[in-house]
């Protein structure tokens, strides 16, 4: 039974902001994300600027450093990138031995969770150990999918190389080559353009873990946990699975399929978002990205229908597509499996997900909203025996 609200004295409450839609909860020197002009800026610097002249590893010096890097800086937060890529055995262990048809994004949690077992300073709160655990996280989340990824098609896992991008390294565990400077440089971009976005579910998460005071394994994991939902970073994959499911029709009609999905009142993943009310900016990087993959490999067709997805959701719901849309389509025409999509997105955003971390420890208070309770208030008991 629940109450109506108008019973509860709401002047105490004057509203609820469900989904804490337009609340500023943080200052924050990580981004900025301006819906209503589509504007993405990483502590000082457009995301336009980053894609064309930056990498991965400089951006998450600018994330956890608030500036970009020296030559020096750069080059000593890449080898400290590429020293820590191992995983402790157990880690390994598990990955080999856990179900082969879990998910990928629930195997990614739990190893990230595992990975708090070895760090012998799990006391130590200090800037400049988190720093070091925010290196070995970036290092090793890579290295935990692409294992997965081997092991659950029967393959040898790759060890990773103590050199190179991670981009580079990822691509080359996973597949077990190395990758052209193509590859390299498409992965790189795409990881530049998802290491950041304000003040998202996944982030304000690993935020609320960390106003706790507890470690950064705890948020990281919270994280991952909330990165996983289709509102969230799932619906990378859940893009992939509508265009599969639209190759698997016998006369495949994108429009008409947009169409009825609205009819039923389906939402469709990819599109919209809480803050753009304009096309994102990483979908313009990524749309251009699928266009020219998909001409290479032979996808033109899902890269088509993904144009008349888009051109049907704008005139039927003025609703453009988010960073989840064009990415979808990028991982497909480099070969890798939908269900990997959310993990690669995480890949990245561990950068993110740390300068926050680091920022709310230097700064903190407990995040601690409140809620309205909606029935009736000290109820009488009646014994189990009486109740109907
Ligand atoms: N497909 C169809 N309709 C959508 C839609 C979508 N992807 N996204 C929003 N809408 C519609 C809603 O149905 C609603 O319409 P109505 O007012 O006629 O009822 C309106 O737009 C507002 O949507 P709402 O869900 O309240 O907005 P929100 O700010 O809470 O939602 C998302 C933001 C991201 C949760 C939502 O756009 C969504 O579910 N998108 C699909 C999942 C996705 O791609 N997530 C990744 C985000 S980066």
């Amino acid at each position: 039974m629940t109450i109506a609200t108008t019973e509860i004295d709401l002047s105490q409450y004057p509203f609820i902001n469900k989904g804490l839609e337009g609340i500023v909860a943080f200052s924050t020197t990580k981004s900025s994300v301006d819906g209503q002009i589509g504007e993405l800026i990483y502590g000082g610097y457009n995301i336009n600027t980053l894609a064309e002249k930056s990498t991965f590893e400089e951006v998450c010096f600018l994330l956890w450093e608030d500036r970009l890097p020296t030559q020096t800086e750069l080059d000593e937060l890449k080898i400290a990138l590429q020293t820590n890529r191992e995983l402790p055995s157990q880690v390994l262990d598990y990955i080999r031995n856990t179900n082969k048809n879990a998910e990928p994004m629930s195997v990614l949690r739990t190893a990230v969770s595992m990975l708090a077992d070895f760090d012998e300073n799990l006391d130590f709160k200090s800037h400049v150990e988190n720093y070091r655990r925010s290196i070995e996280l970036t290092a090793k989340i890579p290295t935990i999918i692409a294992a997965f990824d081997r092991v659950r098609n029967g393959k040898e896992i790759v060890a990773p190389l103590n050199s190179g991008s991670t981009a580079f390294n990822f691509l080359y565990m996973l597949n077990g080559v190395q990758p052209g400077e193509k590859a390299e440089k498409v992965l790189d971009l795409c990881l530049i353009l998802h290491a950041e976005h304000g003040m998202n579910a996944s982030t304000f998460t690993a935020r609320a873990v960390c106003s706790t005071e507890a470690d950064i394994y705890s948020a990281i994991t919270g994280a991952l946990g909330s990165l996983k939902g289709p509102l969230h970073g799932g619906a990378n994959t859940a893009v992939m699975n509508l265009l599969l499911d639209l190759k698997k029709q016998y006369s495949p009609d994108p429009v008409q399929f947009v169409k009825d999905k609205l009819a039923r009142k389906e939402k469709i993943s990819g599109f919209g978002h809480r803050i753009y009310k304009t096309f994102d900016p990483r979908a313009s990087h990524l749309q251009k990205l699928s266009k020219a993959l998909a001409e290479e490999t032979g996808h033109i067709e899902l890269y088509n229908w993904s144009i008349a997805m888009m051109e049907t959701m704008k005139s039927e719901k003025n609703i453009d597509p988010n960073v989840d849309f064009f990415s979808a389509t990028v991982y497909y025409s480099m070969g890798i499996m939908p269900d990997l999509y959310t993990a690669i997105f995480a890949l990245s955003r561990i950068s993110g997900w740390a300068g926050h971390f680091m920022e709310q420890m230097e700064n903190n208070r407990l995040i601690r909203p409140k809620s309205l309770f909606t029935l009736e208030k000290n109820m009488v008991w009646t014994p189990i025996a009486d109740r109907a």
